[in-house]
Order: C-alpha cells, then sequence, then structure tokens
C-alpha cells in the first residue's frame, strides 16, 4: 500500500506529523507532499525538525497568492505527482486550500481520500476554510472525525457512518509527545529567553491570523485597543506574517510593538510554543488548532470569534468566544486573573479530542479498508440497487449493528427525544426514533 499526504501550512505539517510517524513504523509506502504555501522557516522547516519527520519528497512552492491563483498551481502540482505515484489513498488534513486542490485532484483520479479531521463546520461560508472543509468531504472516501458532535454534522448532511472514523484529534498525539521533550530541553528561541520566560507571570499568549480579523480594521482596532489595557498581563505574541503586514498597512504596528506589557516575537517553533502555551495563564486566539491545544493542556482560552468549528471546547467549558468586543475580551481576560474559581472551571473542562491514539487509530481504519479492497475507487458495475427511505420508533432492546443486519438497512439518524446521537455500532436504540435507508 502506498499513501500520499499532503500538507502545506504550518498546523497540517503539525497535525499530520503523528500520521506520518505512525505510517513510518509500520510497513507502508508513503510520500509526503508540500505545496509550498508557508515558506518561511519560522512557518514551514522548523516544524519538521521540531517534530522529528522527514522533509517532504515533494514541494510544489506555490507560495502565497490569491485563493484561485494559489489553489490552481497546488491542483496542477498535485496532479503531476500523483499520476506518477498512483497512491493507494490521499491524506489532506483540516480546511486549508490545500485540501481543497488535494482532495478535488485525487477524486478526479479516482484516487481515494482520507479527510483528517473531517465534519468540522462553522457554518459560516464567508470562510474560506468552511468552503474547503465542506468540498473535501463531499470527495472523501474516509472520514477520520474528533468528535461524535463532529460526525453528527456529516451524518446530518446524508453521508454514511460506515465511513466515519471517530479517531479524536491527531493534534492531542503531537501536544502529548512534544510537551514532554520540550520540558526536558527548555526554551531554545533566543527571543523568549531573552524575555526570561520560564521566569515570568501572568502570561497570556496572543496568536492571530484570520482574514476575517487581520484584514479588518475596526476588528483590530478593538482587539488591540483590549490589548492596551490588559498591561496588568504579560502578552507574549508571536505574529503570524499576515498578521505582521496587515497591521504595518493600517499604522498600527509600532505603537503595539513600543508598549513596554506586549512582547511581539516571530513565529516560535512548536517545541517552545507547546512550552510557553503551558506556562500561560490564558490564550487569547482566533486560531483553531490552539483552541484544541488549550483544552487539552488545561489552559483557558478566549476566541476572537463569533462562531467556532470547535463547539466541543465551548460546551466542555474551557473555551469563551469573545468575537472582537472589546469589553468582552477584558472582562473575561480579568475573570481568568482574578477570580480563581472562575479560571478552575475552565482548567478543568473535560478534553474532547481524545486521549492521543488518533494517529493509530487512523492507520489502523486505513489498513482495515485497504485490506479489504475498500480503497478501490470504480463506478457501479451492478444494476443500481434500490432502496427507500423509512422511519421507525423502536420499542425493544435492539443494537444498531442487530438492526441493521436484520432488516438489511443502514441506520442515518437517531433522536432520544432531545437531541441526534451517533448511531455507533452498540447503541441501543429502545425508545428512540430513527431514519434509515432500506435496501
Ligand atoms: C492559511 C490557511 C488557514 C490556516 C493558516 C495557518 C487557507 C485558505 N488559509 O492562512 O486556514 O489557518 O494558514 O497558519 O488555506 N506569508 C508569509 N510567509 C509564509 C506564509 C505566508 O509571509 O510562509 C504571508 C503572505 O503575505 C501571505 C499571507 O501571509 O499572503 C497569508 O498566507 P496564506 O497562506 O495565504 O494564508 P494564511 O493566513 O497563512
Ligand atoms: N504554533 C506554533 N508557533 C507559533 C504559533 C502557533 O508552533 O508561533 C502552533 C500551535 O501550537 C498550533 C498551530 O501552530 O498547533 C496552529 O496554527 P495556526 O494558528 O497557524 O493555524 P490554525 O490552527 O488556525 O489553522
Amino acid at each position: 500500500m502506498k499513501i500520499a499526504t499532503i500538507l502545506g501550512t504550518r498546523p497540517e505539517i503539525i497535525k499530520m506529523a503523528p500520521i506520518i510517524d505512525e505510517i513510518s513504523i509500520r510497513d507502508i509506502n508513503q510520500i509526503v507532499l508540500h505545496t509550498g504555501q508557508h515558506y518561511d522557516k519560522e512557518m514551514s522547516d522548523n516544524f519538521f525538525r521540531d517534530l522529528e519527520i522527514p522533509t517532504p519528497d515533494y514541494n510544489i512552492h506555490v507560495g502565497s497568492g490569491t485563493h484561485g491563483n494559489q489553489t490552481g498551481l497546488m491542483m496542477k502540482g498535485i496532479e503531476e505527482i500523483l499520476i506518477d505515484e498512483k497512491p493507494d489513498i490521499v491524506l489532506v488534513q483540516g480546511d486549508t486550500n490545500a485540501v481543497l486542490a488535494g482532495a478535488l485532484v485525487a477524486s478526479k483520479l479516482h484516487i481515494a481520500i482520507g479527510h483528517v479531521e473531517a465534519g468540522l463546520r462553522s457554518f459560516d461560508m464567508t470562510m474560506p476554510e468552511e468552503v474547503n472543509r465542506r468540498v473535501a468531504d463531499v470527495t472523501s472516501t474516509m472520514y477520520f472525525i474528533p468528535t461524535e458532535q463532529s460526525a453528527i454534522n456529516l451524518l446530518a448532511e446524508g453521508f454514511s457512518r460506515k465511513d466515519m472514523f471517530i479517531t479524536g484529534n491527531t493534534v492531542v498525539d503531537a501536544c502529548f509527545r512534544h510537551l514532554e521533550i520540550a520540558k526536558k530541553r527548555g526554551f531554545e528561541d533566543d527571543s523568549l529567553n531573552d524575555l526570561d520566560i520560564e521566569n515570568m507571570e501572568n502570561i497570556l499568549t496572543l496568536t492571530m491570523h484570520r482574514a476575517e480579523n487581520v484584514d479588518v480594521k475596526e476588528r483590530v482596532t478593538n482587539i488591540i485597543g483590549a490589548i492596551k489595557e490588559l498591561d496588568e498581563m504579560n502578552i507574549i505574541f508571536p505574529i503570524h506574517p499576515r498578521t505582521k503586514n496587515t497591521l504595518e498597512n493600517f499604522g498600527l504596528f509600532d505603537e503595539l510593538n513600543n508598549l513596554p506589557h506586549v512582547h511581539i516575537v516571530k513565529p516560535i517553533g512548536y517545541l517552545d510554543f507547546l512550552l510557553l502555551t503551558s506556562k500561560s495563564t490564558l490564550i487569547l486566539t482566533d486560531s483553531g488548532g490552539l483552541q484544541e491545544e488549550a483544552i487539552t493542556l488545561d489552559i483557558p482560552a478566549l476566541t476572537l470569534r463569533y462562531n467556532t468549528e470547535r463547539p466541543e471546547t465551548v460546551t466542555a467549558g474551557g473555551n469563551i468566544l469573545v468575537g472582537s468586543d472589546k469589553e468582552a475580551i477584558i472582562d473575561n481576560a480579568r475573570k481568568i486573573l482574578y477570580d480563581k474559581e472562575f479560571a478552575d472551571r475552565m482548567k478543568n473542562a473535560q478534553n474532547p479530542y481524545g486521549k492521543g491514539n488518533s494517529a493509530k487509530s487512523t492507520v489502523d481504519a486505513i489498513e482495515k479498508y485497504y485490506s479489504k479492497g475498500l480503497l478501490d475507487i470504480k463506478a457501479p458495475e451492478e444494476v443500481m440497487g434500490s432502496f427507500t427511505r423509512k422511519m421507525a420508533s423502536i420499542h425493544e432492546d435492539i443494537i444498531v449493528s442487530d438492526f441493521e443486519k436484520n432488516e438489511n438497512a443502514l441506520i442515518r439518524m437517531v433522536f432520544d427525544g432531545q437531541k441526534m446521537c451517533f448511531p455507533s455500532d452498540n447503541l441501543n436504540l429502545n425508545g428512540m426514533m430513527i431514519t434509515y435507508d432500506k435496501y
């Protein structure tokens, strides 16, 4: 079997690293293809070093550009490589333009696609990420889904649960493994050592890069207004290149950089960043990965967004959506700093993203599909089977897998009277309402 992994940005390198590792310890061929969307050493090469994964086999060097330009160049480059390499499955991760390009190209070449971190939805189609992840889900063969809540999003859109694998998120694998290494090593980044982070207290770590925040002057101004007022905190701000460009263009960079309690540094390596996160009193961010890491490391998070495709972090109590509302940012940050009970409740939120064995579950599922021939993408040869869609209320003890076997059916949805439930094989359907396809 040959697996091709496509990645192109910082979070994809971090979240695919555990899977690349897992594939390499099994007897499986793999190629890794970098789109070159992120190209600065601080956004790309340093992560291969910190995560101890080999340099990619290919780099398409697409660089920066408009969405159409970047995605088009990626598609061209990815197609040439996939035609040549003929992998059995292509893995894409998350919601970047690499996911869109990789999924479109592979599906047209009839190559199976595994979408890692599938099923997330912000329900905001103005976000490029929402478009990318939805397209990837439509074309995918296997879905590696972090939580039941994301699986339910896919069920509601009509995808078959047979291809869904609730694996947790590989960010937990990466986090647990590398935090230990980071703790033994200590801070290495010169700018962090100059600040003596090791002995610093009341750290607020800030990251932001979302187009809907940093490209909109009013929103950035509100966020910076809050940062200015929070001068009882040490604000460490590893700045994303996009954000540096826009702050400079808006004429806001110098003022922020001159505030004594704000420390703007270049994007930092993964080990240093994990260590910084773990020492922080709170995280202020619009990053997807950081919302997950914060709850994994028991650090309260305030998210600079009005929606999140990670609602589990909010319902668990570890994350609060503050948008770009200056007062909400200041009030919640101060509550975390001064109200111990409030902060402890956030810290004690249960991590919904699994126990750190997500990469193993993902590669196990791929091997199983491969051995059963389920990665062969063919047009159906038999005369199309017919099925009818039905609904029923169940009043007996019967588990999902038995119901499906007895009825030659596939359960689509399950309602327990209050909410949708994921139809895992062992779920007892007694007292529930179901919809199913009968073949
Ligand atoms: C991309 C992803 C986003 C992800 C983020 C992770 C898409 C649509 N967006 O956003 O989902 O959360 O990566 O960080 O795929 N730049 C540099 N050096 C680099 C890379 C970028 O200077 O190595 C600058 C360029 O000016 C570029 C800008 O940052 O125009 C934005 O980069 P781009 O890759 O287009 O989007 P991100 O904001 O990084
Ligand atoms: N990160 C890092 N150094 C930094 C900032 C972030 O290593 O200076 C890591 C962080 O640990 C997380 C990931 O980058 O795993 C998040 O990437 P980003 O916020 O760029 O993308 P998103 O997750 O929003 O797609």
